[in-house]
């Protein structure tokens, strides 16, 4: 049995904090919305708790957890020697949707940083992660979908994947930016982007003077420095063939080659952009709107709930456009080529 239990993002009610706080000091799980996507959260620093994390997603172990505060004083739980430029980084970005690695610190279970000496940090930008956090202390919480599955935007989505194996979900409504965090690593000499993602890497640059991007979309998940990030990662039931160049070439690319499906007597969704509608109006396409094209903010609000939705409208391929990589463009892209395994279709200019 999985509770449903309703809760007001702005003022989570106490009496629900207050249930969901004893499922968690008891060693159980609750998925809870945050700015970013659902999380299933376990206490941080009980090890038996966040193997139930594991369990319940069918999460590879090798894949750490990251850990949500709700106060810098949570640090001192968890890492030791935070690097000093942390204090400037949180002041701008935290709360928010940034994960920060640094070196674990003593108390932190094996088990949620996946063996590994880095842990990752963050401090979620919404107030019923923050209730609880204030009640319970640290929790871990990876994004609250069955592994490999798209992240869960509301709370129907964690209920379709996780049904009968958590006992409970906070139903906050819609998450705001609807995809995850930026993870940023602070071992490394130069601070490096692990996972684009909810703050943009302009802002980022204008906090950090030196940060790197690591190639992002890896095959093989035994050389991924961030396990998680490995493709075959976000991805709905349906194929995903994602297009990128020159967006005139690139959706006659994509028109072309959903026409060819359609001939094959394939189900075709396609995820559009509003402006990019017209060029496939003519194609008896199952159709989901990103959004506007010069509001990423709004694309990557419905981008998971888009892919969940033409799987739930049994298509067999899913042709999607990849936007540009300004703002949370880069996060859109990195997602939608996990989301098609890596497999782009690059279109000549
Ligand atoms: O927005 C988010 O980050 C959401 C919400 C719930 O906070 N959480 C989330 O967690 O997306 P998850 O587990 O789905 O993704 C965490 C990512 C994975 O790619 C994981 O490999 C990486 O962070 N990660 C966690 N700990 C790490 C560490 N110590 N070093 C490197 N990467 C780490
Ligand atoms: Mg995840």
């Amino acid at each position: 049995m999985t509770r449903v239990v309703p809760i007001d993002p702005d003022h989570p009610q106490q009496a629900a904090i207050a249930q969901a706080a004893e499922v968690l000091r008891g060693g159980g799980l609750v998925a809870f919305p945050t700015e970013t996507v659902y999380g299933l959260g376990a206490m941080a620093l009980d090890a038996d708790a966040v193997r139930g994390i594991f369990a319940a997603k069918g999460r590879p172990p090798n894949d750490p957890i990251i850990a949500h505060i709700a106060d810098l004083s949570h640090l001192d739980q968890l890492t030791i020697n935070p690097p000093a430029l942390i204090s400037d980084i949180a002041a701008a970005f935290w709360p928010g949707p940034l994960t920060l690695v640094m070196r674990r610190g003593p108390r932190v279970p094996r088990v949620l940083t996946a063996g590994g000496d880095t842990v990752a940090v963050r401090m979620p930008d919404h107030a019923v992660p923050q209730a609880l956090i204030d009640e319970v202390g640290p929790l871990a919480a990876p994004s609250a979908n069955r592994f490999a599955r798209p992240s869960p935007t509301t709370a129907d989505h964690v209920l379709v994947d996780l049904y009968g194996d958590i006992p409970m979900i906070l139903d906050g409504g819609p998450t705001r930016i609807g995809l995850e965090s930026t993870v940023l690593d602070l071992t490394r000499a130069v601070p490096t982007v692990l996972r684009p993602g909810g703050v943009a890497l302009e802002d980022l640059k204008r906090v950090l003077t030196h940060v790197e991007v690591l190639e992002t979309v890896v095959k093989d998940d035994q050389t991924a420095p961030s396990p998680g990030t490995m493709v075959k990662h976000y991805a709905p039931d349906a194929r995903v063939m994602a297009f990128d160049g020159p967006r005139r070439l690139t959706l006659a690319a994509l028109h072309d080659a959903a026409e060819k499906l359609l001939e094959q007597g394939q189900r075709v969704g396609a995820l559009l952009f509003d402006e990019d509608a017209g060029a496939v109006s003519d194609l008896a396409l199952t159709t989901r709107r990103l959004g506007d094209l010069d509001n990423l903010e709004e694309s990557a609000r419905n981008l998971f709930s888009g892919l969940r939705a033409l799987d739930d409208a049994g298509v067999d391929v899913i042709v999607v456009r990849l936007p540009g990589d300004e703002g949370v463009g880069l996060a859109i892209r990195d997602r939608l080529a996990r989301a098609a395994e890596g497999q782009v279709i690059q279109v000549e200019g």
